[in-house]
């Protein structure tokens, strides 16, 4: 766990943090939307553009190499971060939507025909489902639906009930954005591996909270994305098990991506580099790196230890708010609750109230819209804490709460 020393030296970092909203210190509840920056990453994005800018994999210029060698060190960073095997298994992103979408183009779309069947959970976001349901438009594909129980828990079993023999893949989140559930993701790639069935994680809730490690998952596809986890918008990975890497057909055409191109036949490179077509996103990338380097200096395991703490907090404090409905209480969750008030009030009038006092939630479906479907509501108020945020933040969260309930009473 951070000291209180340590917990003031980090939000001292954040420099938005700062900020005054509505003559309000901010209070920014909303890190499962996008987290904030720390100085250093917005330092490295600033001195690259400043002094060392250049393409990469193009020039043979002096910038030209500095900005290949700070681009691709970040493959070995990310490689470190999750325990990949090899920096090949990496393939750099915008985000965990492109690569997802990545996975369902170029490796599930040529392997998957008419009537065979992927199972997702209910309780993904849409970049996990909508990319499945093109191929289910365009190849007829069928997806299969494993519901969470009553507390927002999602049993791996409930994923063997869901296998045939048409099954070509299982696709889960490993934490809510919704609920904060943290699902048993090492049981449901065991059970999937028996069947033979490869798995795929969507880490863009989990990687900003605990500690990954692909090799310990025995995990086949991996995403994560980098704006979640105090790095640049436009930053990620996919992670893809060695043995995949041969089964993946080029997604994007263009630059960079090629071994050689002639009028008449184009060959490609090998992935990594195959998946990454045309100028990427250089900056960054490198920023990206500098946040997993600031994440990994503080301690995934202390960061997840002061979470907990916070959110242990946050239960204890949302229990005295009889009015309140929380939804979901997995027996492991991260630091994300989702909350309404019934017929009180709705959750878009709850989240501009709490703003006029300079609090930040996400009020909506959260991109979670068959979630929303099973938990019977349109829309929840959701808080999603950070590795910065502190139990007085909490209570500035419970006040705002309480003022909601006068205010509509
Ligand atoms: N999936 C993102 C969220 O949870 C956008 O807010």
């Amino acid at each position: 766990m951070f000291s209180m020393e340590e917990i003031q030296r980090i939000r001292d970092e954040f420099p938005i943090l700062a900020r005054k909203i509505n003559q309000n210190q901010l209070v920014y509840l909303d890190n499962g939307a996008s987290s904030q920056k720390p100085r250093q990453v917005i330092d490295a994005i600033d001195n690259f553009y400043q002094s060392e800018y250049a393409n990469v994999h193009r020039g043979l210029h002096h910038l030209s190499n500095i900005a290949t060698e700070k681009y691709e060190e970040v493959r070995n960073k990310i490689a470190r971060f999750i325990n990949a095997k090899n920096t090949d298994e990496i393939i750099y992103t915008s985000g965990s939507t492109e690569g997802i979408n990545i996975v369902a183009y170029s490796w599930a779309w040529p392997r998957l025909k008419a009537g065979d069947e992927i199972i997702l959970s209910v309780l993904e976001h849409h970049a996990n489902i909508v990319p499945w349901n093109f191929l289910r438009e365009r190849s007829g594909i069928v997806i299969k639906w494993v519901e969470p129980d009553q507390f927002g828990n999602l049993e791996p079993l409930a994923f063997q009930d869901q296998i045939t023999d048409k099954t070509k893949l299982i696709s889960v989140t490993q934490v809510s954005n919704v609920l904060g559930t943290v699902v048993d993701v090492k049981s449901i790639i065991e059970i999937g591996h028996n069947f033979g069935i490869p798995v795929l994680v969507d880490a863009s809730q989990s990687a900003v909270h605990q500690a990954i490690d692909v090799q310990n998952l025995d995990v086949d596809f991996l995403v994560f994305t980098g704006h979640k986890i105090y790095g640049p918008t436009a930053s990620g990975a996919l992670y893809v098990k060695e043995e995949h890497l041969g089964n993946f057909v080029p997604f994007k055409g263009g630059g960079d991506m090629i071994d050689e191109v002639t009028r008449d036949h184009i060959t490609y490179a090998k992935p990594p580099r195959m998946l990454e077509a045309g100028t990427p996103a250089i900056a960054q990338m490198i920023g990206l790196g500098v946040a997993i380097d600031y994440v990994t200096a503080l301690g995934m395991n202390k960061i997840q230890a002061h979470e907990k703490s916070v959110r242990d907090y946050a239960l204890e404090r949302f229990a005295e708010l009889n009015w309140l409905k929380l939804h979901g209480s997995p027996k492991d969750q991260a630091a994300i609750f989702s909350f309404t008030m019934g017929e009180v009030a709705h959750p878009h009038d709850l989240s501009t109230i709490l703003d006029q006092k300079g609090i930040a939630v996400r009020a909506g479906h959260h991109c979670a819209q068959p979630l929303m479907n099973f938990l019977g509501v349109n829309a929840t108020c959701r808080a999603s804490f950070a590795l910065y945020n502190t139990k007085e933040e909490v209570d500035k969260l419970v006040d705002g709460l309480i003022l909601c309930r006068k205010l509509f009473d």
